[in-house]
């Protein structure tokens, strides 16, 4: 059987992580400020990690969620109380198109209404009504397409207002991420989130954190809303949840109350997500990871911004993008290939840095380093290698 081919693929085998750092298979190190795509929070292979699954591994690995686990317990205490949320409900499900697809169900089955609000440039997810929510048509398939979807401009509160002023009564939930990912690192200004937060409670309508990539302490608070100093009602978290395993989850505000079979997953909050994500909130506390994500988060912006071919360097913590000119478009292939070092992109020129919240300044100068050569090369000879 062949695999199904949706992916297009870097010739590269990774067989070992560690920390920052992956191999493949011909030893060749690389550094990752790709993080797996926002994935990795406390490094690869974290001993502690390693440690806390495979002991679960060895105790009990899955039983469905129609006995007591009290590991989800713990869990949703821990969470809490990192977030700053200790009253909040947790539900915990396997991926970041999940968790929006049951927050939007959530919010609907809360205030019986059909319309949610998103922005332009937005990324949610693929399922049916993420994707749905999602500003790509090319990934929404003919039966993805809904009219209960209205796409606004991202930052604009005049156009949120007017929409809430014209059909406020119909709208279920607005659905908003605070740091755009996928749309190149745009930030949510905070008088727009603060906006979302007034228009959704005098409307009886539901406010959406979109935590998947930019929460989980990635922006330098626990979720990046923070900054707008906002309370969603619904905030959804996966990528860095789990450092890897498939762990996803929404935390929910007092206000909306559950039904026994209103929400549901087989697989969601078994015994080892809960172990992995367990580890992972363990060691951001107790490495104090969060504090790390701004102190590095900084120190690589300012760097980053010395460099005089780098456009538009912005983010906030340890979610960076910065844009390339035409000609450098092949920097972040050059950086891989020829600097081994791992980046991810946005379309059309955004280089995005998404590492471990535990990367160290040495390894954000081993960073800038490679870019700075890079650009060197690239400069001097005008012709990238294959
Ligand atoms: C902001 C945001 N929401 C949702 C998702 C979907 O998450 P998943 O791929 O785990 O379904 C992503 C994935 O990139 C994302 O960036």
């Amino acid at each position: 059987m062949k695999l199904f081919d949706v992916y297009p693929i870097n010739d590269i085998t990774i067989v070992k992580a560690k920390g920052s750092y992956v191999w493949d298979q011909e030893g060749q190190q690389y550094l990752d400020l790709y993080g797996g795509h926002a994935v990795i929070s406390i490094g690869h292979t974290h001993p502690h990690y390693v440690q806390r699954i495979t002991d679960q591994l060895n105790k009990v690995g899955f039983y469905s969620n129609s006995i007591h686990i009290p590991l989800q317990v713990e869990l949703a205490d821990k969470l809490g109380k990192v977030s700053g949320r200790p009253d909040y409900q947790l539900f915990l499900c396997n991926s970041g198109a999940e968790a929006n697809e049951n927050a939007l169900k959530l919010a609907s089955f809360h205030n019986g209404r059909k319309k949610i609000i998103a922005f332009t440039k937005s990324f949610h997810g693929r399922t049916s009504l993420a994707v749905a929510v999602t500003d790509n048509p090319a990934i929404q398939a003919p039966v993805n397409k809904t009219d209960n979807v209205i796409f606004l401009p991202y930052n604009d509160e005049a156009a949120l207002e007017a929409c809430f002023k014209a059909q406020g009564e119909e709208i279920s939930s607005v659905i908003v991420e605070g740091i755009q990912g996928v749309g190149g690192i745009v930030e949510a200004s905070a008088p727009f989130l603060q906006k979302i937060s007034q228009l959704c409670k005098q409307y009886n309508a539901i406010f959406i954190a979109d935590s998947v990539q930019c929460g989980y302490g990635r922006s330098g608070k626990f979720f990046s809303h923070d900054y707008a100093g906002v309370d969603a009602d619904i905030y959804t978290m996966a990528k860095g949840m789990g450092n890897g395993f498939p762990v996803a989850g929404i935390i929910i505000a007092p206000h909306l109350h559950s039904k026994h079979g209103m929400l549901g997953t087989t697989f969601g909050g078994n015994h080892l997500a809960c172990a992995a994500a367990l580890a992972v909130l363990e060691v951001i506390e107790q490495e104090k990871l969060i504090d790390n994500a701004v102190a590095t988060g900084n120190y690589l912006m300012s760097a980053l911004k010395k460099i005089p071919q780098l456009q538009r360097v912005r983010g906030k913590g340890l979610m960076i993008g910065f844009d390339v000119p035409e000609k450098l478009k092949d920097l972040r292939k050059n950086l891989l290939f020829r600097q081994q070092v791992f980046t991810g992109e946005a379309k059309p020129n955004t280089i995005r840095l998404l590492p471990s919240l535990a990367l160290r300044k040495k390894d954000a100068d081993e960073f800038i380093i490679a870019v700075e050569e890079e650009i060197h090369a690239m400069t001097a000879s005008a012709k990238p290698v294959k």
